[in-house]
């Protein structure tokens, strides 16, 4: 069984509101943020994948894929376009993309236990062409380039958590995404951990703010705040 007090404790920022999250400052780190982590999450949701056919947690729910889908669609991005998945865990996004229509689909993660679930996945939905690669994406040395689109959905929010060295982890992060986007390509973040303002920060060189997508707002004690932002950015020299 999943431990629901640390899952709960993996959106830090949930229940902070805007103006208190307007810097960078780091953290509390947590094992969150650790392989070991994954792996072991990973191979209790394969287990369950073999035994009932029950993928697993969809991180943010339904709608973060939707969100995003929704904005493909408007930004016309082309079927054909290279689209990679960062920190795919179950593959549930490539298989939404795929059925969107979109054909050139790569999914990348650093826990050997997510790749085979997502290869399990994948091939339940008849989807085996898609490419789903166990790598590092803060150590993959340029492995990953040319892609139109790079689509992280809860993975740098792990990063961030790194327990080792999550600021050198954070700068890793985002050179590892410059090298992997094409020039114009698009990125697009869903976070529970940082605001708006801080991934404009943190993302502010070789990277052009394009726009936010609406996610769900609350209220509390008299201030507003959002549970997740989700933002795209484009590539630039
Ligand atoms: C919160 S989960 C999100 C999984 C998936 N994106 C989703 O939305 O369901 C974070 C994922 O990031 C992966 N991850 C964390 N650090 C990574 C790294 N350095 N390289 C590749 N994958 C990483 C984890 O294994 C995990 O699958």
């Amino acid at each position: 069984m999943e431990d629901a007090g640390e899952r709960s404790n993996y959106c830090e920022n949930t229940s902070d509101c805007e103006e208190d999250r307007g810097s960078d400052n780091d953290f509390e780190t947590s094992k969150l943020g650790t392989k070991e982590y994954w792996e072991e999450m990973y191979q209790k949701e394969l287990e369950t994948f073999k035994d009932i056919g029950d993928v697993g947690e969809i991180w943010f729910g339904e709608e973060s894929m939707s969100r995003v889908l929704g904005w493909m669609q408007t930004a016309k991005i082309p079927e054909n376009a290279a689209i990679l998945d960062i920190g795919t865990g179950n593959g549930a996004f490539l298989v939404e993309l795929a059925k969107h229509g979109f054909k050139n689909l790569t999914g990348v993660d650093y826990s050997p236990a997510s790749v085979e679930l997502a290869r399990n996945v994948l091939q339940t939905e008849c989807l085996s062409d898609i490419t789903v690669k166990e790598v590092d994406f803060l150590n993959c040395n340029r492995e990953l380039k040319e892609f139109d689109v790079c689509i992280d959905k809860g993975t740098f929010d792990a990063i961030s958590l790194n327990p080792n060295n999550s600021k050198e982890a954070k700068k890793l992060y985002v050179q590892a995404l410059r090298d992997a986007l094409k020039e114009n390509g698009f990125f697009s973040i869903t976070s529970c951990n940082w605001t708006k303002e801080q991934l404009l920060q943190r993302f502010n060189e070789g990277f052009e703010f394009v726009q936010e997508l609406p996610t769900p707002r609350f209220q509390f004690g008299g201030k507003t705040g959002n549970s997740v932002t989700a933002l795209i950015f484009k590539r630039v020299h």
